[in-house]
């Protein structure tokens, strides 16, 4: 568990869309707020300026209706991390500040393996970008997407009616189990830095089950959280 010889605390949270993953860290960002300690709130895709352009090519739907081979996909995210390690999450570790990043590596190990790129190309490109950096922690908010996806289609339906409505066929659904599947196998490899919190209970014991793993974590690096 190395920051290389930083002094900030990486916390990372991730899950399958529609496990409660934003919503979590949101109540723990606001948590950390009221405890004043120093804190960046940050996610990828998107978490610099430049970030926000890549998650736009990157999630939104080419008008040509091509779509992103699996290879571009994958640097694409990376380019993403590289330039949101550069610009916000280094220079936050280095300035001994809590970092809560909403998806980060594992989610590239999660989808990006599912959509099939090997693990020797996730490894290198790992390395590459990370170097020896790791989080600290991550939360890992596990739900069937059975049952976290009807969320998101409930969620979509019930803001933009019929126009944003998002419907997850048997493909993405069989794609999301993999993805979960994938997410497991990381929890289990690394149980020292992936928590896994079970998602299906209510947000409240969500959020106290993600307390009693960061507190701890939090108070051995110094900071005053109670
Ligand atoms: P987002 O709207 O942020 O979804 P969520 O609220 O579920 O986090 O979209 C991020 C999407 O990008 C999500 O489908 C997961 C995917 N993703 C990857 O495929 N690889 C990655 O490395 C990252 C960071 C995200």
């Amino acid at each position: 568990m190395s920051s290389q010889g930083t002094h900030g605390v990486l916390i990372t949270m991730e899950g399958v869309e529609g496990s409660g993953k934003s919503t979590q860290l949101l109540r723990l960002s606001e948590r950390l707020r009221r405890l004043e300690v120093p804190m960046v709130v940050t996610k990828e895709p998107g978490g610099t300026p430049l970030g926000q352009e890549i998650r736009r090519l990157l999630l939104q739907p080419h008008a040509s209706g091509e779509a992103w081979c699996a290879e571009a996909e994958l640097l694409l995210f990376y380019a993403d991390r590289a330039q949101h390690l550069h610009g916000v999450i280094r220079p936050a570790l280095e300035a001994g500040k809590i970092v809560l990043c909403d998806r980060f590596e594992d989610s590239t190990r999660a989808y990006q393996g599912a959509s099939g790129v090997p693990e020797f190309v996730l490894d290198r490109l790992h390395e590459l970008v990370l170097q020896r950096l790791r989080p600290h922690l991550t939360l890992l908010l596990d739900m069937d997407p059975q049952v976290s996806l009807q969320r998101v289609e409930v969620r979509n339906l019930g803001y933009g009616g019929a126009f944003q409505e998002t419907r997850f066929d048997e493909a993405q659904l069989e794609f999301h189990q993999r993805v979960r599947n994938r997410f497991l196998a990381i929890a289990k490899a690394e149980p020292q830095r992936v928590a896994l919190i079970p998602a299906r209970s209510t947000p409240a014991e969500v959020e106290h089950a993600v307390w009693q793993r960061v507190a701890p974590l939090l108070r051995n690096a110094g900071f005053q959280v109670g």
